[in-house]
């Protein structure tokens, strides 16, 4: 079970120490409770997520309202693993890719890690994932032996929340640690971040990659402040706070705002990730950022070039061309993808790799 976030031991900046009265009567603050409280709402909301999908198939799935940005943001995720695949086995090296995932949800780019591997001429030997739904760890289980356990690969799966958990995987022990689509649940606090990139450090390889993405803070303010707080667009609904549209911001952390995606998630609690602090806190690990770019940007170069041609018609779809195209980028827009690593010929492999 996925370990609470705030206890009794951690300091509640209620501001009276050990005298605070919760304390005391050895119960969470009320600060701390509302934070446990949105955590397990969170994961409610995954968890049911993943009982709606267990029962619905590829093809329902292309008729679901938001098929488009759904597309056009796997496309990208895929041609991005495709080019960690490529460098990466570069390396050297015949034991296969060791995968490290977080927030792996249902184990929705397994099926990337395993094409990836295929056109690099290599196969994913061992796979760690973490979640915090737990609904999702027995979907990613199955996804697990449908995509990686045929080709031998070890899986591994823990609930756990990222920001919070020792993961469950060795130090040194992947080739690429993964985080996609959601970084912006560590905006939350510091220390949640923090944990994040100092975890990511230990069980990376050192001459491994870092691949993340996240909800971009800058952009979320920056449709929130064209549509005072409240933004709908066709693919999702974003309700933002005024001191946050305003950037009446006391700290880059804490900055909550509720996220709805039609078909996929209702009124999620969410934080703006704030580039400058996500740098800041991967520096001190170490770590440099080679890549950063917004999903739409990412989307329309990557399939000029002509390897993802038949991918970018395949997954791109109406993301790229049909008649959703301007909505489905508008939406991709939320998202940035970046790509960390601690040495700069893994950058240098890995932007080879995609021929940027
Ligand atoms: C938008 S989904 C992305 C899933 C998958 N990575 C993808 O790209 O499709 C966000 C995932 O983050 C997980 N999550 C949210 N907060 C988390 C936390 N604190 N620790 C671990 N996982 C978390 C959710 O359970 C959910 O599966």
């Amino acid at each position: 079970m996925t370990p609470p976030r705030f206890g009794y031991s951690n300091a509640c900046g209620c501001g009276a120490g050990q005298g605070c009265p919760a304390r005391a009567r050895r119960r969470p603050h009320p600060r701390m409770a509302a934070a446990n409280d949105e955590l397990a709402h969170r994961a409610r909301k995954y968890d049911a997520m993943a009982v709606m999908h267990a029962s619905v198939t590829f093809h329902d799935r292309r008729a679901f309202d938001s098929a488009a940005v759904r597309y056009l943001n796997n496309f990208v995720k895929a041609c991005m693993v495709d080019a960690a695949c490529r460098c990466l086995c570069r390396r050297g090296g015949d034991g296969g890719l060791r995968v490290a995932e977080v927030a792996c949800g249902r184990g929705q780019d397994h099926s990337k890690w395993m094409y990836g591997c295929r056109a690099a001429g290599t196969w994913v030997s061992t796979y760690f994932g973490l979640d915090l739904s737990s609904a999702d760890h027995s979907a990613a289980l199955a996804m697990a032996a449908k995509f990686l356990g045929r080709h031998g690969a070890e899986v591994r799966i823990q609930t756990a929340d990222m920001g919070v958990a020792v993961w469950d995987a060795p130090d040194g022990s992947a080739d690429v640690v993964s985080c996609q689509l959601a970084m912006h649940y560590l905006w939350d606090a510091e220390d949640h971040a923090s944990h994040f990139f100092q975890q990511a450090a230990r069980v990376l390889d050192s001459a491994g990659l870092l691949l993340i993405s996240y909800a971009d803070g800058r952009s979320v303010v920056r449709r929130a402040r064209q549509s005072a707080g409240a933004v709908r667009s066709r693919f999702y609904k974003l309700e933002v706070p005024a001191e946050c549209s305003a950037l009446r911001l006391k700290s880059p952390f804490g900055n909550r705002y509720v996220f709805t995606m039609p078909d996929s998630v209702e009124s999620v609690p969410e934080y703006l990730c704030h580039e400058g602090s996500l740098l800041k806190l991967a520096k001190r690990e170490g770590f440099v950022c080679g890549l950063s770019m917004y999903f739409d940007e990412l989307a329309l170069r990557l399939r000029k070039l002509p390897r993802f041609s038949e991918l970018a018609r395949r997954m791109g779809g109406d993301g790229l061309d049909g008649p959703d195209r301007q909505d489905a980028l508008d939406a991709a827009n939320l998202y940035r993808f970046s790509v960390l690593a601690r040495t700069p010929a893994a950058l240098q492999a890995f932007k080879n790799a995609l021929s940027f």
